[in-house]
């Protein structure tokens, strides 16, 4: 028993000494938390986020990141950024994504698309709401040419696919001020970034003050950037989760109604027998 425990207190203190020194060996950050409007059960999408967030996307990180799983109508669906729309100070809903004036002007504004005339040559054709969003480049090998050698992902499900999520997007972007310690060598090409894995990212810092200009006039910093692109890429990577939210709610309070006259019916049914 004696050997067990002087183990255990010699294991404990190992793991005492050694905490800080795997610190100091360079650990990767856990990213900052960060308020969304879209956490816990009943947490929606802040939609005026998410728009400004497109503007961010489109402004900033199309020119090297696409997001294939999205169509440009997708912006005006049901629980998109742009569904609801302000006319003459009156929020207009539109119910179909081809007819909303805001998500047609989106279409018009980004390059062109190829397709086919009636005599089948082939034509460039403005972009309507049911098609893709460009893709920055013809393939991968292009991409990693033109960003020395790494691949920029594609950004439409992200958001789920790293750990810690939108908390993660939204402290990488933020994370390019932090000094270099000495331990880690930076390469060209390369820049340190304590959040991501490895410590090293092949983007550049992208964000800088008042790059963009917010249609509804919100001071663009650094943080309000990273914020409202990570909010639309959350919205992008879970277009359904409100009507889920919401339907989940229903389910629960259909349960606990169904729950409540099933034990009214267990009391009257056994009522006459004596326990
Ligand atoms: C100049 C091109 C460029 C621009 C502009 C750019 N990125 Fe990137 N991004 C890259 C490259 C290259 C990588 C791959 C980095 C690597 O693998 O080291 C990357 C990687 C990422 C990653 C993945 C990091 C990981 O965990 O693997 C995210 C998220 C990201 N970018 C978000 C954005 C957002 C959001 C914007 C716009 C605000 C943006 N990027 C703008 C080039 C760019």
């Amino acid at each position: 028993m004696k050997t067990v425990s002087r183990v255990l207190a010699a294991a404990a203190a190992a793991m005492i000494i050694a905490t800080p020194m795997a610190m100091g060996a360079g650990k990767y950050r856990t990213p900052e938390q960060h308020n969304w409007s879209f956490n816990g059960p009943f947490g929606q999408y802040d939609r005026q986020a998410v728009q400004r967030g497109y503007q961010v996307y489109q402004q900033v990180c199309a020119a090297c990141h696409g997001i294939k799983h999205l169509s440009i109508r997708h912006l005006g669906m049901p629980g998109g950024p742009f569904e609801y729309l302000e006319i003459n100070g009156e929020r207009t809903r539109f119910p179909n994504p081809n007819d909303n004036p805001a998500v047609v002007a989106i279409a018009e504004d980004l390059f062109p698309i190829e397709d086919i005339d009636d005599i089948g040559d082939v034509i460039e054709r403005p972009r309507r709401p049911s098609d893709p969003f460009p893709y920055p480049y013809a393939n991968e090998a292009q991409g990693r040419a033109a960003n020395g050698g790494a691949y920029p992902p594609d950004l439409s499900v992200i958001v789920k696919g790293r750990h810690y999520g939108a908390n993660y997007i939204r402290s990488l972007l933020m994370g390019y001020d932090q000094e270099v310690p000495e331990d880690v060598d930076v390469r060209p090409g390369n820049y340190y970034n304590p959040y991501m894995p490895g410590m090293l990212i092949a983007m550049p810092p992208v964000l800088m003050d008042d790059m963009v200009e917010y249609a509804d006039g919100t001071p663009a910093t650094i943080e309000q950037m990273a914020n409202d692109v990570t909010y639309f890429l959350a919205w992008a990577a879970d277009p359904h989760m409100e009507s889920r939210k919401s339907m989940g709610f229903m389910v629960m309070g259909y349960l606990f109604i169904l729950a409540l006259l099933l034990y009214a019916s267990y009391r009257k049914i056994w009522s006459r027998v004596k326990h």
